[in-house]
């Protein structure tokens, strides 16, 4: 009887095992294709605001430059989607990054990424890739 419950553990065990790296390579196969430089999202340019969060990316307009970064705090992913006193603030641990993406409090250590973008040639509209 023990070793019948044995085995069943074992296999339920081996099958759980499994399953956690398959969501895990998932997961880093699929942040690889997003950022494999496939074409992202075509939105409005708009100079009048300073930043824009959206829900991938931040754009921000600051000395003549328009730049894009991923919206995701390096620290541990969660989503930037507020300011403060001129500083991107990660709602979750309270890192900063300035309006340059670099960290400027963490826990995050790195700089926020940053995307790759182009201006249409009627300046309209950005093109963001990641
Ligand atoms: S996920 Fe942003 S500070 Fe931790």
């Amino acid at each position: 009887m023990k070793t019948k419950n044995r085995r069943v553990f074992l296999k339920v065990a081996a099958v759980g095992f499994v399953s956690f790296f398959a969501l895990i390579w998932n997961k880093l196969t699929l942040q690889h294709i997003a950022n494999s430089g496939t074409e992202v999202a075509s939105v409005p340019l708009n100079k009048n605001k300073e930043v824009q969060f959206f829900d991938k990316y931040i754009i921000v307009n600051s000395d003549n430059k328009t730049k894009v970064f991923s919206s995701h705090c390096s620290h541990l992913g969660c989503k930037i989607d507020k300011m403060e006193s001129g500083k991107l603030v990660c709602p979750c641990h309270g890192s900063e990054y300035d309006l340059q993406g670099q960290v400027i409090k963490g826990p995050a250590y790195k700089n926020l990424t940053l995307l790759d973008s182009s201006v249409s040639d009627d300046g309209k509209s950005l093109t963001i890739k990641g």
